[in-house]
């Protein structure tokens, strides 16, 4: 049994056609009629893998889908040779309106969209598609409208992909690009209407103001005390830094020296009281006699009483204290007033330089019997 050979889309159609003007036998009866096909329709199978010089009536199943999915316009290039062209240069659909074809001039586009209309519409709408001018015909601007139309849909692989890739954007998109291709039933966006103030109940109770007099009872007498306990600490640190300061730089006392030299024995005359040295050393340089002897000693200026300052009065010869009274003799023995006891002698020596030198650091009393002592007095 001879093998079943390919059938092209015109013997395909012509037997649909048939069959369904025969009584609708169907697919099964169009199969049948294409196994009765003439031979002279079959072409070897090499020739099929030529789509480019093979004529449509030619060319298989497989080679005509391969030849719509390549984008190639219903096969002009198939069917240029067989309307006679010389090597498949077509000039362009839209320049020159194609004439009727008849089936075996048909571009692919133009069978498969006969097919289509045959199968959804029916043979009363095939017939009248053979004879009169295909939609095929038309210019590629025109069949491109037709394609975009919004009702017809892609007439071939091309425009159905290039209808896909326009309506999508690939890859991610801006948020301004994704509410831009909203949907259109989208909803619209919510508004939330401002929250509503809150009712007197559910506020805070004010507080009673006894509770308000008490709580500032107590700040104002606590922040009072601790103000006050602060300020007092801060007195106490500072006075602490004014002593610590005075005693790391204390006062220097200036005091004259214990040893003072009042000048040669020559310048005190007799029964003299030399006043110069009181001021600045407390001393009385005296020349007079004590129990026989004629001597220069130093009196101390204090009163033995309570301390005060007695003057020397040359025209009573005597001390005189100002504060109760008490008088002293020229040689310093108490005569009248509180004072118990005569004055007090420092020690007195002639020095190297033959100046007399007095000498704070040691003190004679009289009542203890110290003036009999040679280092409190200097001959004369
Ligand atoms: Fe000199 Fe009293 S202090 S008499």
């Amino acid at each position: 049994m001879a093998a079943k050979k390919k059938m092209s889309v015109e013997e395909i159609l012509a037997s649909c056609r048939k069959a369904d003007s025969d009584g609708g036998a169907g697919p099964e009866a169009a199969e049948a009629a294409a196994d009765t096909a003439p031979a002279a329709a079959e072409k070897p199978q090499s020739a099929s893998k030529q789509p480019s010089s093979a004529s449509p009536g030619s060319m298989s199943v497989a080679d005509i889908l391969a030849a719509a999915r390549a984008g190639k316009p219903g096969g002009e290039a198939a069917e240029s040779p067989a309307a006679g062209g010389d090597s498949g240069a077509e000039p362009p659909a839209a320049a020159k309106p194609a004439p009727a074809k008849n089936p075996g001039q048909m571009s692919v586009a133009e069978m498969l969209a006969a097919a289509r209309g045959e199968k959804s519409g029916g043979t009363e709408k095939a017939a009248p598609a053979k004879s009169a001018p295909k939609p095929a015909a038309k210019p590629a601007a025109a069949k491109k409208e037709a394609a975009a139309a919004p009702g017809s849909g892609p007439r071939d692989t091309s425009s159905i992909l290039a209808a896909a890739r326009k309506s999508v954007k690939p890859g991610p998109v801006s948020k301004a690009e994704a509410a831009a291709i909203k949907p259109a039933g989208a909803k619209p966006a919510v508004v939330v209407p401002p929250m509503p103030s809150k009712p007197d109940y559910a506020k805070p109770a004010k507080v009673a103001e006894t509770e308000e007099n008490r709580r500032g009872f107590l700040a104002v007498f606590f922040g009072s005390f601790l103000a006050a306990g602060f300020t007092l600490m801060g007195t106490v640190f500072g006075l602490w830094g004014l002593g610590l300061a005075k005693f790391m730089f204390p006062n220097v006392r200036t005091e004259p020296p214990s040893k003072f030299k009042v000048g040669f024995p020559a310048d005190f005359a007799p029964d003299t009281v030399e006043t110069k040295f009181k001021a600045q050393f407390g001393v009385w340089i005296v020349n007079a006699e004590y129990e026989g002897a004629r001597m220069i000693y130093a009196l101390r200026t204090v009163c033995t009483h309570l301390g005060c300052t007695p003057n020397w009065l040359e025209g009573e010869q005597k001390f005189k204290c100002p504060c109760h009274g008490s008088g002293f003799y020229i040689d310093g023995i108490n005569f009248e007033g509180p004072a118990p006891r005569p004055l007090e002698r420092f020690a007195i020596r002639v020095a190297d330089d033959g100046q007399l030198e007095v000498d704070k650091g040691k003190m004679f009393q009289e009542e203890m019997g110290q003036w009999s002592d040679p280092a409190c007095y200097v001959p004369v």
